[in-house]
């Protein structure tokens, strides 16, 4: 950060967009942020790299800004008097722009880090955390329910499995490989198999983050009266369904879940301080794959792009 004559900083870096694929970035300087009344400045330490983000890089035009997942120390309170005081370890959800020395974060979506979280685990959280957490609630009843998990070996696929074996239900884990599949069982699904070895019986709810064929796979495993919420489209392949699907399902019911949209109507404060308190006390395990200085991301972000991370990738951000 580079100290003006006041001792305040004027410019911070941030890991910025160049125009040349998703992991092709550039730490730049950008101003100081100016918070509105409901957001507080937070001093970034860790952030966490989301497939999204990756899907954002590689649309925005150079010089953009990206980041959601910042953990780091409230060093300006927000002017409402809302969320945490300075000098507060937080964890939170940054407007797209976290990927900066300093951020503005609505204090809505802040939550305070209790002592055992490191950084790097807490930045983790956020995003997959919360879109498992609501994309279960979603679904519905877990206790004695069988769940399918897709994508299960991804950031939210750990966060699913984990979530929904806690929340008592028989999780079937689905990865595309056995190498992706890694830890899951320890992590409390029931089964872990990859999509050609399904076993047969039929889920209560599906969970899914790839969408297209596999998707489609798993809605006609379902039960008639099962219940279907995808949160992703790892896969970017349209959805489509057998012609008799409806009538072999006449009482599913498909849910797409958005945390844009969540968040937009309930704060993430609540939930992002339950998720931490599992995190603080061993319930949860935010599955840190792989960690890195921000300026050396590049390596990371590429096995994040080509499926060879079994879990989050962690930058921890300074010099
Ligand atoms: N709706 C929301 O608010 C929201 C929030 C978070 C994430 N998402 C979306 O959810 C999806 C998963 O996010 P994530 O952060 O968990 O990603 P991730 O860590 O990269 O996991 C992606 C998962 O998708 C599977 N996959 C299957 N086919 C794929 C393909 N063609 N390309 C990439 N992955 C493929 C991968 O498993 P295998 O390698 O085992 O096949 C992997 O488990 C993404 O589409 C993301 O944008 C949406």
């Amino acid at each position: 950060m580079s100290p003006s004559l006041t001792g305040i900083s004027l410019h911070v870096k941030a890991l910025l967009t160049t125009g040349h694929g998703p992991t092709d970035l550039r730490l730049a300087d950008i101003d100081e942020p100016s918070p509105r009344e409901d957001e507080a400045v937070v001093e970034v330490r860790a952030v966490s790299v989301n497939r999204g983000e990756l899907a954002h890089a590689e649309r925005l035009p150079p010089g953009s800004r990206l980041g959601w997942d910042v953990a780091g120390v409230v060093v300006r309170a927000a002017d409402d008097g809302s969320g945490p005081a300075a000098g507060t370890r937080v964890v939170g959800v940054a407007p797209s722009t976290g990927w900066a020395e300093r951020v503005a974060v609505p204090t809505r979506a802040l939550a305070s880090l209790p002592e055992e979280v490191r950084d790097t685990e807490a930045a983790a959280l956020p995003v997959a955390g919360l879109t498992a957490y609501h994309s279960l609630r979603k679904a519905g009843w877990l206790l004695g329910s069988t769940l399918l998990v897709t994508g299960a070996g991804g950031g939210v696929g750990r966060f699913l499995v984990q979530l929904a074996a806690r929340g008592g239900a028989r999780v079937i884990a689905v990865v595309g490989s056995a190498e992706r599949a890694v830890g899951l069982g320890e992590l409390g699904a029931s089964v872990v198999t990859t999509y050609d070895d399904v076993p047969d019986e039929l889920p209560d709810l599906v969970v899914d983050g790839v969408g297209g064929q596999i998707l489609a796979a798993a809605m006609d495993r379902l039960k008639p009266d099962g219940v279907a919420v995808a949160y992703g489209n790892a896969s970017g392949q349209p959805l489509t369904l057998p012609a008799d699907w409806g009538h072999r399902h006449p009482d599913t019911v498909f849910r797409r879940f958005s945390l844009l949209l969540e968040a937009s109507r309930t704060p993430m404060a609540p939930t992002l301080a339950f998720l931490i308190q599992l995190l603080a006390s061993g319930l949860l395990d935010p599955q840190v794959a792989a960690t890195a200085p921000w300026g050396e991301a590049k390596p990371l972000l590429e096995d994040l792009l080509h499926r060879r991370v079994n879990g989050k990738v962690v930058l921890t951000v300074g010099s």
